[in-house]
């Protein structure tokens, strides 16, 4: 792949954003572990993992942080968007209030991140076809209204969690 081994060309940040119990955790415990667990505990404060992925020959390191979605254990949120060059705003598509959150979220992330930061919408859970109360067309068309890109994933079974990030990175790239 042309890349050598140890050399890291470069480093992007990436946040995760969205409520409490949409899967946020569970997509970064998937791209970077492969790993997923069904009692994954609400995250507290906030946390990273890194994978470095090669993307047209250059070795970026991925830094992808996690915070809680629950208000009362939120990391600080100027800290927490500082440095962003990608972020993830999640939901759940059998929960119809995590997507009507969704624009509180992008109102918070646009006041405190950089203004290029290249955001991507995402429906997690797409295994849960017989639960779901988001149709994908309402994601799609508030997606192309804000100019965001959008997949459904599903950590559980691996869905898109792949191409979500890596969609991000080569944009980011
Ligand atoms: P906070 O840390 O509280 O903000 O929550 P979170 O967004 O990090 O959610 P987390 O990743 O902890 O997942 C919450 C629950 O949803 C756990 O029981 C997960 O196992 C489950 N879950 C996460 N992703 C999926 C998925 O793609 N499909 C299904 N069926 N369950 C999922
Ligand atoms: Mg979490």
């Amino acid at each position: 792949n042309g890349a050598s081994p140890g050399k890291v060309d470069y480093v992007f940040k990436v946040v995760l954003i969205g409520d409490s119990a949409v899967g946020k955790s569970q997509l970064l415990a998937r791209f970077t572990r492969d790993e997923f667990s069904m009692d994954s505990k609400a995250t507290i404060g906030v946390e990273f993992q890194t994978r470095t992925l090669v993307i047209d020959e250059k070795s970026i390191k991925a830094q992808i942080w996690d915070t809680a979605g629950q208000e009362r254990y939120r990391a600080v949120t100027s800290a927490y968007y500082r440095g962003a060059v990608g972020a993830m705003l999640v939901y759940d598509i059998t929960k119809r209030e995590s997507f009507d959150h969704i624009p509180r979220w992008l109102e918070e992330l646009r006041a405190h991140a950089d203004k290029n930061i290249v955001i991507i919408l995402i429906g997690n859970k797409s295994d849960l076809e017989d639960q779901r109360s988001v149709p994908m067309e309402d994601a799609k068309e508030f997606a192309e209204k804000e100019e965001l890109f959008f997949l459904e994933t599903s950590a559980l079974n691996s869905t898109n969690v792949e191409n979500s990030f890596n969609t991000l990175l080569t944009e980011i790239f």
